[in-house]
Order: structure tokens, then sequence, then C-alpha cells
């Protein structure tokens, strides 16, 4: 019985996958993925990438339409890099919490307080808040932008986390907003001691979107990229994972010879679990929904934006 009901599973997911390479072709689209997404998602990407992955490759596509398979930040940003093309996202509830968390007025009020202060803005953010920034980084290049900056005092939205980790490579003074990642907030060291415990021979591998006391346990803390690269490259066989399980797919993947451990049970992004292949169908059926951005939004968060573009990882 249950295998039947795999089996039709599996029959529905080849048809969907059939239907969406032929509109992919009809329309010029392109998918972007996240490495949270969705299993099946990841296996249709035409690329899988982190945050700051996923805008280099918005921005350079030449194909006509974006589908976008990640949280609504993802595809605004791609969208304000590229006002010209269509970004469709397959479901529109998929948001940050913690973009939600950062609002203009707020950042607007904490600027009249800091007025010599560099406003440097995660890229889950929304556009809006975007438009009020300096400039953006993701985990991958948060360092690089920081030491960019010549100012030495930075306003730092939203992710608190994130904004602890960084400060700790320089000496500017930082002014950071009280946002957290829900999901990654929610580890704690006795769930990364324990795991310790059960497998010794271990490295543990961490976002910088967890709690510092989290992250200071870390032998690697980088980007979804970063771990991916970095476990692959290592001759370590066994990992502790300190970030969202979607990534564990990926990590799987590349190395097939590992062991992953994922730290805690409930290290699960509900907003990046929404998409599936039907609503990736339905949206390039429909062309709809597509991310919206005002011009004059988009023209103050694209400069944002491609300011932290421009700035070299080392
Ligand atoms: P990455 O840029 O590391 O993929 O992170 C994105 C994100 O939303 C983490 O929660
Ligand atoms: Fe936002 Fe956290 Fe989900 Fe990343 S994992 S999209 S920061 S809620």
């Amino acid at each position: 019985m249950e295998s039947m009901a795999i089996q039709k599973k599996e029959q529905r997911n080849k048809e969907l996958r059939e239907r969406i390479l032929q509109l992919k072709k009809e329309k010029n689209a392109i998918i972007l993925a996240h490495y949270y997404q969705r299993p099946e998602i990841q296996e249709i990407a035409d690329f899988l990438g982190d945050s700051f992955g996923l805008a280099q490759k918005a921005k350079t596509t030449d194909a006509d339409v974006i589908v976008f398979c990640g949280v609504h930040f993802m595809g605004e940003s791609a969208k304000i890099l590229n006002m010209e093309k269509t970004v469709l996202i397959p479901d529109e509830r998929a948001g940050c919490p913690m973009a939600d968390m950062v609002n203009v007025d707020g950042l607007k009020k904490l600027k009249k307080e800091y007025p010599n202060a560099t406003v440097v803005a995660y890229i889950n953010t929304s556009a809006d808040v975007k438009a009020e920034t300096d400039i953006c980084c993701t985990s991958s290049n948060a360092r690089y932008v920081i030491e960019s900056v010549d100012q030495k005092e930075i306003i730092w939205v939203p992710d608190k986390n994130l904004g602890n980790w960084v400060s700790q490579f320089t000496d500017k003074k930082f002014i950071i907003w009280e946002g957290y990642c829900n999901t990654h907030d929610q580890l704690t060291v006795e769930d990364v001691q324990r795991l310790k415990a059960e497998h010794p021979e271990a490295e543990f591998v961490v976002h910088p979107e967890c709690r510092p006391e989290v992250v200071a346990l870390g032998d690697y803390v980088g980007s979804t990229t970063g771990i991916i690269k970095y476990c692959r490259e290592s001759n370590k066989k066994q990992f502790i994972v300190g970030t969202e399980e979607g990534v564990g797919y990926q990590l799987r993947k590349e190395s097939p010879d590992k062991e992953f451990y994922f730290a805690s049970k409930y290290l699960v992004c509900p907003n990046m679990k929404v998409n599936n292949l039907k609503k990736v169908v339905d949206c390039l059926e429909t062309m709809q929904p597509q991310i919206y951005v005002p011009e004059e939004v988009a023209d103050k968060a694209r400069a944002s934006l491609e300011r932290m573009l421009l700035v070299e990882a080392k």
C-alpha cells in the first residue's frame, strides 16, 4: 500500500519536472534555489546557492524570467538587480521573520541618533529597509564588507547574532538591532555538547545566525555555501551541523562518504519549505505571483546591494 503511494508520488513528480523543463524553455526562465529548499526543488534548480551566490547569479543571468525558490527578500533582491526581468516566487507566504523584525521608521530613528554611522544591512531585509542603508552584506562576506567601510561607527540591522560575530573582527563600534532568526536562535550549547559527547570525532560547523555562545563552539563558522565547501574539502569524516536541515541534502550529495548530524531537530525554517514542484509549475504557467518593487525604492536599495557586490572576499 505504502509503496504504491510512493510510486504514485514519484510518477507525479516526474510529470511535474517534465512540465517545468517545458515551461522553462517556453519562457526563457531560470530557477534559482537556496539550500534550505526541499530536495525535489534543489534537484530542479539551475543554480543552487547561499544568499550571496544567488544575488550574484540573479545579476548576471540572461534569462527573461527568474523563478526564485527561497524566501521573499531573496526574490526581491533579484528583482532590484534586474528591474527589466520578471521575478516569480512560487508561494508568496515564503517570508523571513528576521527580515520583518526591522522597519523603516525604527531605522530612521536610529540613523538620527548616530548620524555619523554607516548603516550595514544583512541581505535578510525588505527592499524598503535596504533603501535606507549604505551597504548590504551576507554571512559569507560580512567581515569584508565591514573592512571596506571607512567610518568607525556601524549601525547593524537586523541580526544581532551575526552582528555579534562579525563585530569581534574589528575595532569599529557596533550599534546592533535586536533581530534574530527564530530557527537558528533555538540551537543551544547543550544541544551541541550532547552531540559532541555522542560523536567525539566530529567537527562542529555552524552558521553565524546562531547564538554567540553556540557560534563560539564552531570549528568552522560560515554561510551555507561555506559550510558545504568546508565539509567537502575537510579530511574529517563526521560533522555536527548547526544550520537549517535542508543543507543536509547537498552535504550528503557532495560528500557521500561522510556522516552529518544535525545539532537539533528544530533546525527547520518553515518559510523555506512552503515551495513545491506544483507551485513552480503554477507560477510559470500563470506568471504569478511576481515580485514588484517601486522604482524609487529599488534605485536606493540597488546602490546598497551593488556596493556589496563590489567588495572582494579574501
Ligand atoms: P546563507 O546566505 O548562508 O545561505 O544564509 C541565508 C539564510 O537565510 C540563513 O538563514
Ligand atoms: Fe529567515 Fe531564518 Fe529562515 Fe533564514 S532560516 S530565511 S534567516 S527565518
